[in-house]
Order: C-alpha cells, then sequence, then structure tokens
C-alpha cells in the first residue's frame, strides 16, 4: 500500500530515501567519542582475532559487491591477506580454509543458500565464521559464530539499495575492529577514517539532495542499448553494482569494468553515443589512480563515448571529459562508495521507472535466493 512505501511510489525509492538513517543505524553505538570501536555482541573473542592469518569473504550478488570493497579496505587497514569470492563458487573449488582462517559471509536475507552452503564448508574445515546480515535471527547469522547486524530495517525491494550501504559500514567496523585488536597503528589516516565514517550519514543525504539531473539524464537514456560502467580501486565495485542494478531493473546490457583493463579488450566496444559512467577516485592522497583515470576518460571520449563522471567537489581535471558530471562530497577513497554508489541506484531506478517496469519486483527475480 502507499502508507507502507511511505508516500513513495516504490519501496527502492523509499529504501534509496532511507540510506542516511540506515547508515546511522549501522554505526550506533558502535565508535566511542575516543574514536574506539566497541562490536560488543561479536562472539568471537579478540584472542581468536588476533590469532587469524586470513580473511575469506562470501556473498552473492550485490553483497560480494560489499565484499569485493571490503577487501580494499581490510588489507589495506590491517594487513591480513584477505580473499572474496561470489558464495556459489566457493566450496566447489576446495578452497583452503583452517581455524586461523575468518570467513565473512555477508547477506542482507541471512537466507541466500549458496552463501549458506560456502559458510557451512567453512565451518566444516574448522575456520571461524562472521555473518554480516540484516535479519534478525535469520539461518546465516544462526549458523555463524558471530554476527553483526547492519540495521538497515526490512529491505522490501528486490534491487539491494540500504543493506549494500550498511553492508559496506559494517566492513569498514570490522576491518577497523580488527585493526584495533590486533594493534594496527593507529595513525592519522584511521583517525581521519574514524570521523569520515560517523559523517558518512551527512554526506550520503547531500548526495540524496542532488540527484534531479541524474535523474533527468536517466529518462534521457531510455533507449540506450548499453551501458557500460568503469572505476579503479574501490571504484571497480561500485561499478559492477551500477551494472547490476541496471541489469536488474531496466533489463539493459551493463557491465562494470577495472578501468585500467579497458586496453585489454573493452575498449573495442566503445562507439559513437555509447554511455559510460566513470567513477573517479578521489584526487587528494592516491593522486596517481585519479590521473590514470582521467586518462582513461579522456580515451573512451576520443572514440565517440557519452562520458557520466562520478567525481569529487572540487576535482577540476575531470571536468573537460565529462558529457555529464555528478559530484560527490570529499572523502576518502575507501569510503568513496558510500556516496559514488547512491547516484547510480537513482540512475539504475529511474531509467527502469522511464521504460515502465515494475521497479519493486524485476522479472525473473526474487528477493531471497534460498536454493543453490
Ligand atoms: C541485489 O540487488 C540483488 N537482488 C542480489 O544480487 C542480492 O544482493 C543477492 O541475491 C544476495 O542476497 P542476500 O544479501 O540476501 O544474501
Amino acid at each position: 500500500s502507499a502508507a507502507e512505501k511511505g508516500g513513495y511510489d516504490y519501496f527502492m525509492l523509499k529504501e534509496i530515501a532511507e540510506q542516511p538513517k540506515a547508515v546511522a543505524d549501522t554505526l550506533l553505538g558502535r565508535i566511542g567519542t575516543d574514536g574506539r570501536l566497541t562490536l560488543d555482541e561479536l562472539r568471537i573473542d579478540d584472542s581468536v582475532l588476533r590469532e587469524i592469518d586470513k580473511v575469506v569473504i562470501v556473498a552473492c550478488g550485490t553483497a560480494f559487491h560489499a565484499g569485493m570493497i571490503a577487501k580494499y579496505a581490510i588489507e589495506h587497514w590491517t594487513r591480513v591477506p584477505c580473499e572474496v569470492e561470489v558464495a556459489s563458487e566457493f566450496r566447489y573449488r576446495d578452497p583452503i580454509l583452517d581455524a586461523q582462517t575468518l570467513v565473512i559471509a555477508i547477506s542482507q536475507s541471512g537466507e541466500t543458500m549458496d552463501t549458506l552452503m560456502a559458510l557451512r564448508h567453512a565451518r566444516e574445515q574448522g575456520a571461524k565464521v562472521l555473518a554480516i546480515c540484516n535479519t534478525n535471527g535469520s539461518t546465516i547469522p544462526r549458523e555463524s559464530d558471530a554476527v553483526l547486524y547492519t540495521h538497515a530495517g526490512p529491505e522490501v525491494a528486490v534491487a539491494s539499495t540500504k543493506a549494500f550501504l550498511t553492508q559496506l559500514v559494517a566492513c569498514y567496523l570490522v576491518a577497523l575492529y580488527l585493526g584495533q585488536v590486533r594493534g594496527t597503528k593507529w595513525g592519522d589516516e584511521i583517525v581521519e577514517i574514524i570521523h569520515q565514517l560517523a559523517d558518512a550519514p551527512r554526506q550520503v543525504e547531500q548526495v540524496l539532495e542532488t540527484m534531479e539531473p541524474v535523474r533527468e539524464l536517466a529518462r534521457s537514456l531510455a533507449d540506450a542499448k548499453s551501458v557500460l560502467f568503469l572505476g579503479r580501486h574501490v571504484g571497480f565495485p561500485v561499478a559492477l553494482e551500477g551494472a547490476l542494478k541496471l541489469k536488474e531493473l531496466a533489463y539493459m546490457h551493463a557491465e562494470g569494468f577495472a578501468a585500467g583493463e579497458l586496453k585489454h579488450g573493452p575498449i573495442a566496444l566503445i562507439e559513437e553515443g555509447l554511455p559510460v559512467v566513470v567513477v573517479v577516485p578521489s584526487p587528494r592522497g592516491r593522486s596517481v589512480l585519479h590521473d590514470k583515470i582521467v586518462s582513461n576518460i579522456q580515451e573512451i571520449r576520443a572514440r565517440g563515448a557519452r562520458t557520466l563522471v562520478i567525481a569529487e567537489e572540487g576535482d577540476e581535471a575531470v571536468v573537460p571529459y565529462a558529457d555529464h558530471l555528478v559530484r560527490i562530497p570529499q572523502t576518502p577513497t575507501l569510503l568513496q562508495p558510500l556516496v559514488a554508489t547512491v547516484p547510480l541506484q537513482v540512475f539504475a531506478c529511474e531509467l527502469a521507472t522511464a521504460k515502465g517496469h515494475e521497479v519493486d519486483q524485476p522479472r525473473n527475480l526474487a528477493k531471497s535466493v534460498t536454493v543453490e
């Protein structure tokens, strides 16, 4: 009913709008005023977390994209090696796991069969399993050694939005907590990250307030045959997520690439007028990466692509190459997915609406996939 949708036409629109609150709820009570983290509900002892020598993340679909981003954060902040794999492939390749492995299973519903089977396999091998989940008391957290709930509230639309952003927050918290218990040097970077993370709800709100041009652009692309998404570093999984949203909702061909891979093949796809969305990392700090993606944008535009550039406020280098420019707030690159994903959600939702599709219930899809 309209009331259930809180006045929005679709649950997806409501859930996109709820993201600032969802992110705030995931953070609630977990960052102390001294910048130290408390994850009380983790039933894994700190001594166990100090002993682990590998993290393995398993998840499906959008949750898998959150896991890909988590890998960048975990390895950079904790120096613990981290692998990430789609849950449906995991147990079939006989992965190497033991009591020193921390497996993180990410799932909104907590009922995804592929993820459940992966975690059962991991536990059989003696690994410790931590679930990052949005649904209280669901099967995945019940069968895990520990759980960190995302507290996003119920997600009804098939296309995951607020669950994704809160999975990211939970992953960042786990990564920082691992660093804290393992005695990672708590330098200025981490202090800044924690500060920025606390500010994420406000930044997401800010992005939501500026989405009208994105909606307009989406409507103008309703007849496009295909859309490509490019990113580097954590912008790569964001690109994959943007493409997945468009496939699910608009039934369009969409693909995400690591921008550095372009020259190894995908650049052959670029033709006159092809819409290409590019997620640009912050020019501050890791500027080498930024410069490289600017030349990627230049290259595709020279070959006729219509570029939709998502870049930080104040990033002037991208301006000459952007046919359309979407500004996101300044934030450290590792946290950028929290703000960079939002325009891609809005884009896919609006494009699907323009095509007359059922946004909350796309064809052939179920909210939770309880078969392998
Ligand atoms: C996301 O938009 C999808 N509907 C889908 O990829 C989903 O993220 C995936 O099936 C995993 O679901 P889960 O988080 O409930 O395990």
